[in-house]
């Protein structure tokens, strides 16, 4: 068998990702394996830009957020060309795997190079979105969580000091994961997600009538609202000023932003990564190809790339039934 291991990490990088390269590496040295790591995600795999990994390289990065492999988008995965050229340099390096670790795009570029590629690629859920399709959990996602709740409750202090309302936007993509359980967490007034399906002037309509409802009934005190990116097409901005034009009530917006991307990795996300790190390694030694491997119910489950790389994950079902109790 071939004795060299490869590896990238995708799309958005997440708190968590470095646990899994750590523990990738320490498994493969362990197995006798060579590891290579492609910087840059897909675009070092089609540049050949490679860089070996040992043990000492990885020593003491578990808990540091982004990625020492460095991450990016890369269109031309979505190229002929840029696949073809991708499965070359893997045939070059005659490589016994390629683990990729990433979101749902990432995924679906891993499918396409798996149809012209005879090299297993095995990947493994890493976004702060947790919106991959085939997981309960993908490694980024508590971090990201925890630094948005931080950031929340700091806000709430001066919002409670001024009775005024927020409007504070979470990251998610198109997905309301972490608006979910950062709105439970801190005991948001409202919450708003894109599974809701709303159009902008329901949003505005439902936020209006709760607003004036709570300061109603409770005149001196905050009101927070979590709204999931996208959800409102003009921006959380915008709606925080429509809405305070239309209540004659102080709004003020917060867009969290890449904050909630960064920092140091939790302990549920490391642990995660490093669970998911060996599963990898071991389905890769496996022969298995062409999936993700996520964790459900604390047991490894093989999706296939196809799959998970097109089916968003449907949010927690006791999440959703909480915010459509605000709606009412
Ligand atoms: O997928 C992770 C994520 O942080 C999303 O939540 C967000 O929509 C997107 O990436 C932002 O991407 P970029 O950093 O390329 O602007």
């Amino acid at each position: 068998m071939n004795k060299t291991i490869a590896l990238l990490t995708s799309g958005g990088d997440a708190p968590g990702m470095n646990a899994a390269i750590r523990a990738i590496v320490v498994k493969a040295q362990k197995m006798g394996f060579n590891c290579v790591g492609f910087e840059y995600g897909f675009n070092g795999l089609i540049d050949n830009q490679t860089r070996q990994l040992t043990v000492e390289d990885v020593q003491h990065i578990s808990h540091q957020g982004g990625t020492i492999l460095k991450s990016a988008r890369c269109p031309r995965m979505m190229t002929s060309e840029g696949i073809n050229q991708a499965a070359q340099n893997m045939q070059k390096l005659n490589l016994a795997g390629l683990i990729v670790i990433g979101g749902d795009g990432s995924f679906q570029g891993a499918n396409a190079l798996c149809q012209v590629s005879d090299v297993a690629i095995v990947g493994i859920p890493g976004t702060i979105d947790n919106d991959v399709d085939g997981c309960d959990y993908t490694i980024g996602f508590d971090t990201a969580c925890n630094t948005a709740i931080q950031s929340v409750d700091k806000i709430r202090d001066t919002a409670d000091a001024f009775d005024r309302a927020f409007f504070i936007e979470v990251m998610g993509r198109n997905s309301g994961h972490i608006a979910l359980n950062v709105g439970l967490a801190v005991d948001a007034e409202y919450i708003i997600v894109p599974e809701q399906n709303l159009t902008d002037e329901q949003i505005e309509q439902k936020l209006l009538k709760a607003i004036k409802h709570h300061y109603k009934t409770n005149s001196h005190n905050s009101f927070i609202s979590i709204i999931a990116e996208h959800s409102y097409t003009k921006g959380t901005a915008a709606l925080a000023k429509e809405v305070e034009s239309k209540a004659n009530i102080s709004c003020r917006s917060c867009e969290l932003g890449h904050i909630q991307r960064g920092g140091v990795a939790s302990a549920a996300d490391r642990v995660l990564a490093i669970k998911l790190a060996e599963l990898s390694f071991d389905a890769l030694t496996d022969g298995k190809t062409d999936v993700m491997i996520g964790v459900v119910n604390q047991s490894p489950i093989y999706t296939p790339f196809k799959e998970t790389g097109t089916h968003q994950k449907v949010p927690d079902k006791y999440l959703l039934e909480q915010t459509e109790k605000f709606l009412q």
